[in-house]
């Protein structure tokens, strides 16, 4: 059974007053629907009025990032004790723009699954290649390895939570989505993966998000396939009635959507 998640990545946007008119206007846009979790990300500085102004909602809230050590000379890092102290739940690791501009590896994003686990916080991991990787015929590759990299020494139990992200690189921010079908594809071979990284029973238990470009346009189209078990949005989760949209996609040919299982 996959739940569907429909996850708000707000990246560097909205201030704490910003991130509160967002839920007002949202709440009421999505009040009593449960088909799906709803997810937000606010940035660190809007975060634990976001969690708190999410309590007793549908509507739950993660951070973007975390260090795995509880505390330490870290200069600019946030804790999953930290996190767990403002009742954080939920936490972003290996985003591309971490990974682009940040130099964050699959290595540490490993770290840090294990603490998230270890802390009750579900790590929602994002994976995906580059264009220049998909055009060489490397998409296989490389979603392999970087799954076996944030996978490695994560038992079975420990894989518990893992929300994975597939988003391929040239699909983040530029208007040109995976068509269904690519993504489908790269979300089989990910779920194949996680199946040798951990066991069949994991695989068929993670849920795999979409994303890159996800609008209230084309969210129908996606969650149709079996395959993709919510979606991970940027830009269009930054208006409430955008995203308010997104929530409410169409199950058609998809009624089991609640009984998903690979
Ligand atoms: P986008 O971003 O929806 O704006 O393409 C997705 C993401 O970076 O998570």
């Amino acid at each position: 059974m996959r739940k569907p998640m429909i996850a708000g990545n707000w990246k560097m946007y909205k201030t704490p007053r910003e991130s509160l008119a967002f839920l007002d206007a949202f709440f009421p846009l999505v009040e009593g629907h449960t088909r799906d979790e709803i997810l937000v990300l606010p940035t660190m500085s809007s975060l634990a009025f976001v969690v708190e102004a999410t309590e007793g909602t549908n509507v739950r809230a993660g951070a973007q990032n975390m260090h795995w050590l509880n505390e330490g000379p870290y200069t600019g890092q946030t804790s999953p004790t930290m996190l767990v102290s403002i009742g954080c739940r939920h936490v972003m690791l290996g985003h591309s723009e971490q990974r682009l501009y940040f130099s964050e590896s699959y290595e540490r994003v490993n770290l840090k699954i294990k603490a998230a686990v270890n802390h009750g916080i579900t790590p929602i991991v994002c994976v995906g290649e580059l264009l220049a990787e998909r055009e060489d015929g490397k998409t296989e590759e490389v979603l392999r390895s970087q799954v076996q990299a944030a996978l490695r020494n994560i038992s079975p139990s420990e894989a518990r939570r893992l929300v994975i992200a597939y988003e391929p690189i040239w699909a983040i921010g530029t208007g040109s989505t995976a068509s269904p079908e690519i993504a489908a594809e790269a979300h089989r071979l990910i779920r194949a993966e996680v199946s040798r990284c951990c066991n069949q029973t994991t695989a068929e238990n993670t849920r795999i998000l979409y994303g890159g470009s996800v609008k209230p346009e084309n969210i129908s189209s996606l969650m149709v396939q079996q395959e993709i078990d919510g979606v991970l949005v940027g830009g269009s989760s930054l208006v409430p009635t955008s995203f308010a949209e997104i929530v409410h996609y169409e199950s058609v040919g998809n009624p089991d959507v609640h009984e998903r299982s690979a």
